[in-house]
């Protein structure tokens, strides 16, 4: 029930992912693991399974939701006429199960309204993560699955975020350790001419523009805040604002330089000069070999003159607690989108006042990246 308490369970038990297969059974919504982030899953083909995702969340009624398989099969039974468009053979054998989804025509007779808002297409995933291939393939039907935070929030990429957002209102939460992704899926649109990527995300645009039929494929890279798109209605969900902390994100573009990210952080909080900020998080990237991507908001420090302070954090003159996380190494964009969310939920625990990011290049998983700090950011500086 909507009440209940919500438990985290060791998903390598085998009872632990009974007992998840028996919720979605009956109907409720369950947190689960996969390899990009964290989803909140139901039975997609139940709608009143998905309401209840939608209310845990309180997610917008017209933001449509991805629907999970664990087979090529389980994918060809929901759609009309058994088909798969063709266009998606080379890209599904290339990267699926992946963090990759696509987009195909519904079917309205198995799929409900409030998966598709209404839309003749539906999203769909293959997903990689064990355990949500187990659990779907032991359910025998796909899972409805938006990312399993509060709407607006960081996607959540521990089961310990999916916890914080939303105990109380489901009943279980199944762990299945840390994301390795760390970012949600590429979500692809190859029934348009030309193809287009909607959403950035694991799977990078360098590794499907050289698949057959995918020749100019469009990407938004910074048009991805532009209101057109945001409000085209094939995107209903890019809207909305999202992946927001408490705290206000700065988001220092060009900045990988650690000086110049360092020098650009301090101008701007010399011009705010607000009696009103006494701590303030630095989300940044490491230039040092040593980092390994996944020490933010824990542990070790780095080669650099930041990092090094990362366990305690330093205070500036004018008396700024500033609380350095590493998101990854500059030039490891796979190990930033890793650690992106995390940061960004860890220094919500620091109740920082403000939060500054450093920028990483738009190229390979750091396009995804980019794409979410500026829909979380309320300020961009472009150097
Ligand atoms: O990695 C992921 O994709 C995660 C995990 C849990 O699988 N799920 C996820 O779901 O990110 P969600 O609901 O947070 O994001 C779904 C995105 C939204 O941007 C939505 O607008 C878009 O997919 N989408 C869903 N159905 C669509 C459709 N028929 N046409 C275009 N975009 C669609
Ligand atoms: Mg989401």
């Amino acid at each position: 029930s909507q009440n209940a308490a919500s438990v985290i369970t060791d998903p390598q038990d085998q009872a632990a992912i009974q007992e998840a297969v028996d919720q979605l059974t009956a109907g409720e919504a369950v947190g689960i693991p996969t390899e990009t982030v964290y989803g909140l899953a139901a039975n997609a083909l139940d709608p009143k399974a998905v309401a209840k995702i939608f209310a845990a969340k309180n997610r917008p009624q017209d933001n449509p939701l991805i629907v999970h398989v664990s087979s090529i099969t389980m994918l060809q039974r929901i759609l009309p006429n058994h088909t798969i468009p063709s266009i998606y053979t080379p890209i599904i054998q290339k990267h699926w199960p992946g963090p990759l989804t696509i987009i195909v025509p519904t079917n309205t007779t198995l799929i409900p309204t409030s998966i598709t808002c209404g839309q003749p297409t539906v999203a769909i995933r293959f997903p990689s993560h064990p355990v949500a291939r187990a659990l779907i393939a032991q359910c025998d039907f796909p899972l409805a699955a938006p990312s399993a935070n509060a709407s607006g929030k960081p996607s959540t990429t521990l089961a310990s975020h999916v916890y914080d957002d939303l105990k109380g209102r489901i009943p279980l939460i199944l762990d299945g350790g840390a994301c390795d992704v760390g970012v949600e899926s590429t979500v692809l649109d190859g029934l348009r001419q030309p193809p287009a990527i909607l959403r950035p995300g694991g799977v990078t645009y360098e590794s499907l523009q050289v698949l057959p039929g995918l020749e100019g494929l469009q990407v938004y890279r910074k048009h991805f805040v532009d209101q057109q798109l945001e409000q085209a209605p094939t995107t209903p969900g890019m809207k909305y604002r999202h992946y927001s902390p408490e705290a206000l994100v700065v988001l220092i573009e060009n900045a990988s330089k650690e000086s110049t990210f360092e020098h650009q952080w301090q101008l701007e909080l010399e011009k705010r000069n607000e009696k009103s900020i006494r701590r303030v998080g630095l989300l940044l990237t490491s230039s040092s070999s040593t980092s390994n991507g996944t020490n933010n908001g824990t542990s070790n420090g780095t080669n650099s003159s930041i990092s090094n302070k990362l366990e305690e954090g330093f205070t500036t003159p004018q008396g700024v607690t500033c609380i350095p996380v590493v998101m990854g190494r500059t030039d490891h964009p796979e190990e930033v989108a890793r650690g992106v969310f995390k940061g960004l939920r860890y220094l919500d625990t620091q109740n920082v006042d403000l939060i500054f990011v450093q920028g990483i290049p738009e190229t390979e998983e750091g396009m995804a990246v980019m794409n979410r700090l500026r829909k979380a950011a309320s300020k961009v500086i472009e150097l």
